[in-house]
């Protein structure tokens, strides 16, 4: 964990913030796999550790915002717990170790919670989640389960996502440590790749990595030859030659900060000439994306450059035709990228997901678009110094969406139809870099992993 006073300033700041009232924080507990007792991995809640850093289950924790003081609701270990889990270091003290002096039965949160509403205070809480949490919500605070969502606190949601997304050198450290996982697990899978081996002995050796840094994954690996399906976790393919293999993975640090890379990688060691064709263009799209990253852009603009950058590029190899920005206006590069840029990384991959996708990425100035593409774009507002992103276009074959719109005829003066018969069976590309918002532009995270065409073939003979 941080030092004490990083997580005191933390919530110093946040009580400048929301005006007045009581923030409840709920920890996330463990959660059965197939029998109470045994548990999937255990992951504290981001914002939990973002102002607590108190890395164990059964935790909640109130800060009175106009008192600047916080109380950790927990039970203290018992003899039961040090017989079955050894002994451990008592609630009090790690509470203190995050700069908190005071902690309490979890049994005695609802009856404080009572008083503080009676008192006509505001309690301030974030949505939720896990069903646990709704369910504790509706204890604690005694509502009604259809007025849950509409009591999020909306100003401590906004200040939360305020603070958490400007990374302090110390986050970006940590960023830089699940960097330098990350990379091991593209490497290892580089040189791992060959025709007859199945994708689940690449992913269950790189997801071994991640474990064996003493973190985790940061997301269940996407490691594929079906690359033109975006969030494939179905490792069951055997690699052939010929084909392609995205690998779409990150680590978490051992305080549970993210990284998200993908690399597209030919299995026997060589690209086709076919398949460096859309290589070179995803990869001059991802490089100028990542140079026109700077404090005060709108990541909008970047997103719409890139997919232009895309339709020129599927242009001159005479898969589109017309004019390259009428089709992009028009949404017609979105048959082959129809995803978003990026998002924004921090301690959760797509940091702060779980307080509202469109409050994270968008603002009043930046509204989400509801075309097909861009209307997944997950981070669209300006930049600022301090972000943590991702730039991860993209170029997939997605036979089922190709069969769909020739069928309409839909975009037909951009998309040359006939000419994707060929490409039925050529999968996607996608290429994946962390980048972090610097005063004057941008830094890439972490030391580099081999993305050129050269680089990537050299690697993957090894
Ligand atoms: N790792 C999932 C994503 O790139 O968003
Ligand atoms: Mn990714
Ligand atoms: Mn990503």
């Amino acid at each position: 964990m941080f030092s004490k006073d990083i997580y005191n300033q933390r919530r110093e700041l946040l009580c400048k913030s929301v005006n007045g009232g009581v923030a409840l924080f709920l920890g996330n507990d463990e959660v059965p796999m197939n029998y109470a007792g045994n548990t999937y991995p255990f992951r504290q809640d981001s914002t939990f550790l973002y102002y607590f850093g108190l890395d164990m289950p059964g935790l909640a924790a109130v800060f009175d915002l106009d008192a600047n003081q916080s109380i950790i609701f927990g039970d203290e270990i018992s003899l039961e717990d040090v017989i079955w889990m050894g002994p451990q270091q008592s609630l009090k003290s790690r509470a203190e170790n995050v700069g908190i002096q005071e902690t309490i039965p979890s049994n005695h949160l609802a009856e404080y919670l009572k008083r503080v509403i009676q008192s006509g205070r505001i309690v301030h809480y974030l949505p939720a989640y896990r069903d646990r949490h709704t369910n504790k919500l509706l204890d604690l605070l005694e509502m009604e389960k259809d007025s849950i969502d509409a009591g999020v606190s909306a100003k401590l949601v906004q200040a939360v996502i305020d603070q958490r997304s400007v990374k302090s050198e110390a986050e970006i450290d940590e960023i830089e440590k699940a960097h330098a996982i990350a990379r091991e697990m593209q490497i290892t899978a580089m040189k791992m790749a060959r025709p007859g081996i199945y994708e689940h002995e690449i992913a269950g050796t790189i997801e071994g990595i991640a474990l064996s840094s003493g973190g985790n994954i940061a997301f269940p690996v996407i490691l594929s030859i079906r690359g033109e399906i975006l969030h494939n976790n179905y490792h069951g393919n055997m690699l052939r030659d010929g084909d392609m293999l995205i690998n779409d993975s990150g680590a978490e640090s051992q305080m549970h900060y993210a990284s998200d890379i993908t690399r597209t990688i030919p299995v026997n060691g060589r690209f086709t000439d076919k398949q460096k064709d859309i290589y070179e263009i995803v990869l001059k799209a991802q490089d100028e994306a990542i140079k026109a990253i700077k404090p005060g852009q709108k990541n909008k603009a970047v997103h719409l450059q890139t997919a232009t950058i895309i339709t020129h590029g599927l242009k001159d190899i005479g898969l589109m035709k017309g004019n390259c920005e009428d089709a992009v206006a028009n949404g017609a590069h979105a048959l082959f990228f129809p995803h978003g840029l990026g998002h924004m990384l921090g301690l959760d991959v797509h940091d702060m997901e779980n307080l509202g996708e469109d409050r994270v990425g968008y603002n009043g100035e930046t509204k989400r678009s509801d075309q097909f593409g861009l209307a997944s774009l997950r981070l669209a507002k300006n930049l600022k110094s301090g972000y943590v992103l991702t730039i991860e276009p993209g170029i997939y074959f997605i036979p089922e969406l190709i069969k769909k719109w020739k069928g309409e005829n839909k975009f037909k003066d951009y998309i040359n139809y006939d000419r994707l018969e060929n490409y039925h069976k050529f999968g996607g590309i996608r290429i994946e870099d962390d980048i972090v918002v610097t005063d004057t532009g941008q830094r890439i995270i972490g030391k580099p992993i081999p993305k050129t065409v050269s680089d990537i073939e050299k690697m993957c003979q090894e």
